[in-house]
């Protein structure tokens, strides 16, 4: 049977609308669109709605097959009764029901989700943790954050937060993700990467020493990009702080593994775009830190679904509410 879902996307920057169908246990993209978060969560939930009224009217068979919405977005979020309670990352949303406003105005279920916990869920059932039982995802873009498959589902936690290793703090000194200095999410995320470069730039601004090539006149212009470039070219300072980051990431990951002893590891967004920068240390670490026999039965791979995991979240969040989906 062909099901048409909805997913709508809430980050910190950009929004994004999406329609999918599915037939069997495979979906099929249709149609997204994006535009930047309007700061106010009013605007931004009305926006939402309109712009996915627009790709409904725009494909006429998948608006009369629309099954289910899902909605993903950062934590802390409560998914049972659909509040958005104060992401970091969304200062402005303070326990704003995103539920109902859909519900009424498409009528039919509508489910909300901690965004990892949806990429977890679109890459268990489409990429690259397709076939286990137990799988971890970890989103390592912006921010960082886990979603866990445990015993073929999702799991959750008593207050929806089980999965927020971007909080745990690794180091007692180290850049601050959305949350600690020294976290997981402090060095394993775009903000905290840029943050480690920064610091580099500034202290040798400071001291008039060699400036790192990622360093083009201004320190908080720095991107996780512009580092990656400079590591590539050999920029000492530049490979420094990937293996920083591929180190910490390795740390992270053995706490999980030997925690959840877990058969797969996705990694999304940076880690697929910089793997070669920080497999081999990450692994490194791995050796050193997880149980030899947990680390030999786990593999960690970059997202199957690729830079399309986001968009895939959502809708997964949508199938989620249907029986079999
Ligand atoms: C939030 C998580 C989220 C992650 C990725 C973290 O700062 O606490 O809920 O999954 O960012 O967006
Ligand atoms: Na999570």
């Amino acid at each position: 049977m062909k099901l048409t879902f909805a997913g709508l996307d809430i980050g910190g920057t950009k929004c994004a609308a999406t329609i999918g169908r599915s037939i069997g246990d495979k979906i099929e993209l249709i149609d997204k669109i994006s535009f930047p978060t309007p700061p106010e969560p009013e605007a931004a939930i009305e926006r939402l709605g309109t712009e996915l009224e627009l790709l409904l009217k725009g494909h006429p068979a998948e608006k009369a097959r629309l099954t289910a919405i899902g909605i993903s977005c950062g934590g802390p979020l409560d998914s049972g009764r659909g509040l958005i309670l104060s992401p970091p990352n969304l200062p402005e949303w303070d326990r704003i029901d995103v539920v109902s406003p859909f519900k009424r105005r498409f009528g039919v279920p509508v489910g909300l989700q901690n965004d990892a916990n949806a990429c977890a869920l679109a890459e268990w059932k489409w990429g690259a943790g397709r076939g286990t039982r137990n799988m971890v995802f970890l989103t390592f873009g912006t921010g960082m954050g886990a979603g866990l498959i445990l015993d073929g589902r999702l799991y959750a936690g008593t207050n929806d937060n089980a999965g927020e290793v971007g909080h745990v703090r690794l180091a007692e000194d180290g850049p601050a993700g959305y949350g600690k200095a020294g976290s997981f999410e402090g060095f394993c995320s775009g903000a905290g990467i840029a943050r480690l470069a920064q610091r580099v730039a500034a202290e040798r601004l400071e001291a008039g020493g060699k400036l790192p090539s990622f360093y083009r006149g201004e320190c908080d212009s720095i991107t996780t990009k512009d580092v990656a470039e400079a590591a590539r070219q050999g920029d000492p300072d530049a490979v420094r702080i990937f293996r920083e980051v591929g180190r910490m990431l390795g740390r992270g990951a053995a706490m999980l593994i030997d925690i959840l002893n877990p058969q797969r590891i996705v990694i999304g967004s940076i880690y697929g775009r910089q793997q070669e920068l920080l497999q081999p240390v990450m692994m490194e670490e791995l050796r050193k830190e997880a149980l030899g026999g947990s680390l030999a039965a786990c593999a960690i791979v970059p997202a199957g679904l690729g830079e399309q995991v986001g968009d895939y979240a959502a809708l997964s969040v949508a199938g989620n509410l249907v029986a079999g989906q």
